[in-house]
């Protein structure tokens, strides 16, 4: 059974602004995010034609065009714990980027129990309760490489804060904004078997950027598995 975000606490189907945001990103009548294109860069000097790919909280699938664009060839899934999410890529990328409905997965990275060649996770855990368990799981199934990119410090700071972009009868719901201690991440990724190595952050020069009136560090590792056997 899949596990998907409850109503009641999600923020990602209580906010039409950002959902029609996505919307114009699957259509690209919004600009290409930096960090999706940095993301594409990265990927398309390391992976080979035909590696499997997994967005994990892919929200609209839109990423597929920064790697496609960049003729990086993976199979690309998405996967997302949000059903408008799911639904949204699936009504807006499958056919433009002529990917089966199946390549959306509407599940919780917690459940993650497959592998794939690359794990691409972009502005995800930041919004979860703690990077820890879902980063294990990310871990244990990728292949080869793993991009993250979080909100990341010298200091573990948890903000779980009203939002006040959401829709008006929503308002009520809090996000968590977290930031994550950089060299524990690190040393978590190690801990499971791989090779870290830390990437400038295009759009935020890994300086400060304030994402929701909350000031975010915006940090990029990418893991490459010292032992290739893994992936579950
Ligand atoms: C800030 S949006 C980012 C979307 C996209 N990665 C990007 O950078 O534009 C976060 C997305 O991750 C999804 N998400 C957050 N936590 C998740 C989890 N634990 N499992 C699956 N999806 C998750 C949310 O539903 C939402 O669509």
């Amino acid at each position: 059974m899949p596990t998907t975000a409850n109503p009641l606490w999600n923020p990602w189907c209580s906010d039409a602004r950002t959902l029609e945001l996505y919307r114009k990103r699957c259509r690209r009548e919004a600009d290409e995010m930096t960090c999706a294109a940095q993301a594409a860069g990265i990927f398309g000097k390391l992976c080979k034609p035909g590696e499997t790919l997994l967005d994990a909280g892919c929200g609209g699938g839109y990423y597929w065009w920064s790697l496609a664009n960049r003729g990086v060839k993976v199979e690309y899934s998405g996967l997302d714990y949000t059903p408008e999410m799911i639904e949204l890529a699936r009504a807006e990328m499958c056919q433009r980027a002529h990917l089966p409905a199946e390549r959306f997965i509407l599940d919780a990275i917690e459940n993650l129990d497959r592998p794939f060649d690359n794990i691409l996770c972009f502005n995800v855990l930041t919004n979860n309760p703690h990077y820890a368990l879902p980063l294990e799981r990310l871990l244990a199934c990728a292949k080869k490489r793993i991009l993250i990119r979080e909100s990341m410090g010298d200091e573990l700071i948890v903000r779980y804060t009203p939002d006040p972009y959401l829709d008006e009868d929503k308002r009520h719901i809090r996000v968590y904004h977290n930031q994550y201690p950089l060299a524990e991440v690190k040393a978590f990724m190690e801990e499971n078997g791989f090779a870290v190595t830390s990437i400038v952050d295009e759009r935020s020069k890994d300086g400060v950027e304030m994402v929701v009136d909350i000031p975010h560090r915006w940090r990029i590792l990418l893991g490459e598995r010292k032992n290739t056997k893994g992936g579950r």
